[in-house]
């Protein structure tokens, strides 16, 4: 007998097929009424996989009495109720490690697009504005400057290897001081202060909640840049968007948004600021490694091993 799981959404097209061999799915966002699909499920449903922003809070956790495992397909698990889920003692999986390289790809190139200008250059130079206006205004240099790391974690180690490579000094600011060859920072404050770009690569969550408002963008100042690809929600976006338009800060570089996927349309107009649409680890073969951890946490669990990626 196949294990029966909800599937909260449909996944990368891959790790769907192999849940739909694996398991017997009951797909949440195929069901018209959500809470007659909840109450059917509930005497069966032993796991719970979960997608990007489309996690479970307590509400859907206490709908399911008999759930073991909630096998989450991403790193960040704030769209997830853990202490919920710990309370009744189910497994909380998540996929790290696989995205790191993607992840720090991501964060090094919005360092250098946001101080060298050059998804700017690149519109001005479509706009035909090049031989019309003369050259492209002088930019900023990234080698030599210092890059501070809010949130030392993995990822955050993967974007100091690559920063370093193009020159960059490195500083960051944890919670507690790690073993690493880096200059560390007491507070956010002192790490931006010291710094010419401060990069956010804490996890997301209440306990970093507005880490990142007015104080820390004071000490980075109008020659200092934010680059963040955590959470939106670790910055004051109000507060952000205000230094930015009065450039009380040079700059920043951000793939993740308070309230994903409607941003708010006042940074559309920001020249100083560089934007992805959270594309932070959304290559075909990143997407790919995830899905199988994802898939191998909960082929372990059922199988009675211990899972690979444990969060909780
Ligand atoms: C997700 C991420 O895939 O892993 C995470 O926590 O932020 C990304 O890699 C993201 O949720 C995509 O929207």
């Amino acid at each position: 007998m196949k294990p029966d799981v909800i599937l909260v959404t449909r996944v990368f097209p891959r790790t769907q097929e192999i849940l739909e061999q694996e398991f017997n799915l009951l797909k949440l966002y195929e069901a018209a009424d959500r809470d007659a699909f909840l109450k059917e499920a509930a005497p069966r449903a032993r796991g719970l996989a979960t997608y990007t922003a489309w996690g479970a809070d307590a509400r859907l956790i206490d709908a399911l009495p008999k759930l073991e495992i909630i096998s989450h397909f991403g790193v960040g698990v704030d769209v997830i109720d853990l202490a919920a889920a710990k309370k009744r003692g189910i497994i909380v999986t998540n996929t790290p490690d696989v995205l790191n390289d993607c992840v720090a790809d991501t964060a090094m190139s919005l360092v250098l697009n946001v101080m060298r200008e050059f998804p700017q250059s690149e519109a001005f130079m479509r706009s035909g504005y090049w031989a019309s206006r003369g050259a492209y205004a002088l930019t900023t240099s990234v080698g030599g400057k210092t890059l501070g790391i809010l949130g030392l974690g993995r990822i955050g180690e993967a974007i100091a290897k690559r920063a370093q490579a193009f020159g960059m000094k490195i500083r960051y600011h944890n919670r507690t001081k790690k073993n690493v060859p880096f200059a560390y920072d007491p507070d956010p404050v002192t790490l931006a202060r010291n710094s010419a770009v401060l990069m956010v690569t804490t996890p997301g969550g209440k306990q970093t909640e507005k880490l990142v408002g007015a104080s820390v963008l004071d000490a980075l100042g109008p020659r200092g840049y934010v680059v963040n690809i955590s959470r939106g929600s670790v910055i004051d976006e109000g507060v952000l968007i205000q230094y930015l338009r009065e450039r009380r800060i040079a700059g920043a570089g951000l793939d993740v948004f308070e309230n994903e996927p409607d941003v708010n349309p006042e940074f559309f107009a920001l020249q100083n600021a560089v934007l992805y649409p959270h594309v932070g680890s959304s290559t075909n073969e990143t997407r790919l490694a995830m899905g199988m951890l994802q898939v191998e946490n909960l082929r372990a669990h059922f199988s009675g091993k211990p899972v690979l990626t444990r969060v909780v």
